[in-house]
């Protein structure tokens, strides 16, 4: 096969340079323009990566304009109608789906990693009972570093490993305690004949003075909306742990950086940004009035949950979201729920909207996803702490794909210097 060629030329005299261009299994080429420095001393420009593939992934390919997402081949929605999120988490993380004995070793070996160690909950009592759960996620994610020195060779595949399983198990329980220290009530201690998503709800909503039954049908939803949130390729918050990770940083570090990044409200934040908005409007009748503020630049409001960087027609997710919801909704006698229906409405009307119609902005998946929370009794404060707890999936098996690429080099982007030019040191009696 021939090579395929981009050929650079310049106005400025510099000479004429070719790169190679790349061929994935699918989606765009993209121009290998590594040598570019060395062949014409120029960087290229790209904030914010609009057109940048930053590494060679196995793990999600997402297709924008056709709105199709797929870990490791499968398509989401067969994923999410048939899998649970361990069998998806495995599949993310090994690259090919279980058999029978490999899911029931895998289950059995998260579940037995979902304790914290004891002297991990007297971390909580350093932070004030209303602290925010992605600040605590931030610090004790963090702090597991300290806690695992048996494993913390990065260039030993089976430590990484063991890290993988480690937080994939123990992520739902630190989230779990920042709400149980948020209310006030006792820490729940993990239970392993439960699935993952069961185990969750039972460690944030039981007592010790009362049985708890996890509602099969919520745990569905749960899980589901776990599978949804897995993975999605070159994210902020995954090119945070990338980039953390480039520099030989520990996982858990790399994880909490990841937590950071995905707080902020135009990545994972958003879940939680949707239901203020949602509560801010109030009422359908007042639709019309924010739709226009959204569109008054000096007004600095936003349509939450809606736009994305690469979904210009539909994401996926948002449309299986939006149906567990149906789901849910229904369960708990809440079918005439105000927030659902002033969401559908706010859809329906920003959908006919000239403004996002341009931009091609539709939900995405932090559209819906609060309004399950919500009815799963979850609140506002720990939206984005489930999110994380998902995406720790996709951070660890992104991390472990950085790690083992024998091309990894350090993240280190270059500028264009646009400060002052070199001047004369001016002594400090001299300064105006
Ligand atoms: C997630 O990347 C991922 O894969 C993330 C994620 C994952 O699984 O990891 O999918 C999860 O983060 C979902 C996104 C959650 N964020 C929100 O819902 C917040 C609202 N959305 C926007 O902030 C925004 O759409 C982004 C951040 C999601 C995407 O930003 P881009 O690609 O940089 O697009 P942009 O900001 O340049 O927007 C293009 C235009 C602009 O208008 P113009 O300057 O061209 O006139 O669309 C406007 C924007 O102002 N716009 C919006 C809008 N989103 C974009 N206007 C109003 N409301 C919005 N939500």
């Amino acid at each position: 096969m021939t090579e395929k060629l981009a050929s650079l030329t310049f106005s400025d005299g510099t000479p004429k340079a070719d790169f190679p261009v790349m061929s994935g299994t699918m989606g765009a080429d993209v121009v290998d323009i590594r040598p570019l420095y060395g062949k014409t001393g120029k960087f290229t420009y790209d904030p914010g990566f609009i057109s940048t593939a930053s590494c060679l992934s196995k793990i999600t390919y997402i297709d924008g304009d056709a709105g199709i997402l797929m870990y490791r081949g499968y398509p989401i929605e067969e994923l999410a109608e048939h899998c649970d999120f361990l069998e998806v988490a495995y599949l993310i993380l090994n690259g090919e789906l279980p058999n029978k004995k490999q899911k029931h070793e895998f289950d059995n070996l998260v579940a037995h990693h979902t304790m914290v160690h004891e002297q991990l909950a007297r971390f909580y009592s350093g932070f004030r009972r209303d602290a925010h759960p992605m600040a605590v996620l931030c610090g004790v994610i963090g702090a597991l570093s300290a806690f695992y020195h048996d494993a913390l060779d990065i260039n030993d595949p089976r430590h990484r490993d063991i890290s993988a399983f480690r937080l994939i198990a123990k992520v739902p329980t630190i989230t779990a305690m920042s709400y149980k220290y948020n209310v006030g009530q006792p820490f729940i201690y993990p239970r392993n004949d439960l699935s993952y998503a069961a185990n969750f709800l039972n460690m944030m909503f039981a007592v010790p003075c009362e049985k708890y039954e996890p509602n099969p049908v919520l745990v569905r939803a749960l899980d589901r909306i776990l599978i949804l949130h897995a993975d999605h390729e070159q994210n902020a918050s995954t090119s945070t742990v990338r980039l953390a990770g480039s520099s030989g940083a520990n996982p858990f570090a790399c994880m909490a950086a990841g937590v950071a990044s995905l707080w902020g409200p135009a990545h994972g934040g958003a879940n939680e940004a949707v239901l203020k908005m949602l509560a801010e409007i109030g009422d359908v009748s007042n639709i019309g009035k924010y739709i226009a503020r959204v569109k008054d630049r000096q007004d600095h409001s936003m349509l939450y949950g809606f736009g994305h960087r690469v979904y210009k027609n539909y994401d996926p997710r948002a449309k299986l979201i939006q149906r567990t919801c149906h789901e849910v909704l229904e369960e708990v006698g809440l079918k005439d729920d105000k927030l659902f229906k002033l969401a559908l409405a706010l859809e329906k009307i920003a959908l006919e909207d000239d403004y996002f119609i341009k931009r091609k902005l539709y939900p995405n998946v932090d559209f819906y996803s609060g309004i399950v929370y919500k009815a799963l009794g979850i609140p506002v404060s720990l939206f984005t702490a489930i999110f994380a707890v998902a995406r720790t999936v996709g951070w660890i098996a992104q991390w472990n794909e950085m790690i083992s690429d024998p091309d990894q080099k350090i993240g280190r982007p270059r500028q264009l210097y646009v400060g002052p030019g070199k001047r004369a040191f001016v002594p400090m009696d001299e300064r105006k």
